[in-house]
């Protein structure tokens, strides 16, 4: 497994795949690696000749100091982790390669009702950092493809939404969420789970799946009414949101759904300093 920090680096071994006729398929990550990353690793390695996996903590991305600064980020492990999975190459650049201080590629897209609501609306600027830094690896890593994972879905939009407005020829594909066995979504996040908070944390997917039942008998609203019940009032959680949605363009579904509806069931809430997100996809 090569890996590159630095930005020619990386560009020259990736020309010289290109024209060898290699597919490229490309992970972009900030590391603190879990089976999630992993499944995606191993997708990207099946379906292309080329695995090329970034780690990158972006700091712009970031809303809250605390959460930048106690982001894990277990290098050696990541990288053992990577190189028994097979995966070609890893990206490992520091801030200024990422960022050089002459850069003129401050972009800012309009991308509408897509990043404004949910994390959007919880995270000002969040889906910005997403977006610049995206694009920049892009530029860097120019793939043919690109993985996701469904747990954060509204970025698989946001960079779906970008990468039309770019034009840019690349394939973005999205993974299924991976879980725990109690149903907890895999996040670098969970770590910092006091184990009283890891024993809550499941209770946010439960809520989700009772939620996806009920909504073929009752209206997203008591749906929605019915799951803050239960997690601000009988379990005592921080809900920052809990929303039902249009799939597609992530707007707020009222009423009874109508039949093959895509629908976004998709929550937030923080235990302790740890805000944990999941959601589930659903065709009415
Ligand atoms: O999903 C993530 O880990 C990050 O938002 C990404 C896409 C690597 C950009 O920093």
């Amino acid at each position: 497994m090569l890996v590159f920090s630095t930005v020619d680096k990386i560009r020259l071994f990736l020309r010289m795949e290109r024209e060898s006729g290699r597919r490229i398929a490309f992970v972009p990550t900030m590391g603190a690696l879990h089976e999630g990353h992993l499944s995606l690793i191993r997708r990207a390695i099946s379906e292309n000749d080329i695995c090329v996996c970034s780690i990158f903590v972006n700091p712009i991305q970031f809303n809250e100091i605390e959460d930048f600064n106690k982001y894990p980020r277990p290098l050696e492990k990541d990288l053992n982790a990577l190189k028994k999975e097979g995966c070609h190459a890893v990206f490992v650049p520091e801030v200024k390669e990422i960022y050089p201080e002459n850069s003129k590629a401050l972009i800012k897209i309009e991308l509408g009702n897509i990043s404004e609501v949910l994390e959007g609306k919880h995270r000002p600027g969040h889906f910005d950092g997403v977006v610049r830094v995206v694009k920049r690896l892009f530029d860097i890593v120019e793939p043919h493809c690109a993985y996701f994972g469904q747990k954060d879905y509204q970025q698989y939009l946001v960079i779906c939404t970008m990468t039309e407005y770019f034009d840019l020829k690349i394939q973005i594909i999205m993974h299924p969420i991976i879980r725990a066995k109690d149903g907890l979504a895999l996040s670098s996040r969970n770590v910092r789970l006091s184990s009283e908070e890891r024993i809550i944390a499941p209770l946010l997917y439960h809520t989700l799946q009772k939620a996806a039942h009920d909504l073929s008998f009752q209206s997203a609203e008591e749906v929605k009414k019915n799951a803050l019940i239960v997690l601000e009032k009988e379990k005592n959680l921080q809900c920052e949101y809990f929303e039902v949605v249009n799939a597609v363009n992530l707007q707020t579904i009222h009423g009874k759904i109508p039949k093959n509806r895509q629908v976004l069931l998709c929550a937030a809430i923080r235990l302790g300093t740890v805000r944990l997100i999941d959601n589930i996809l659903i065709t009415m």
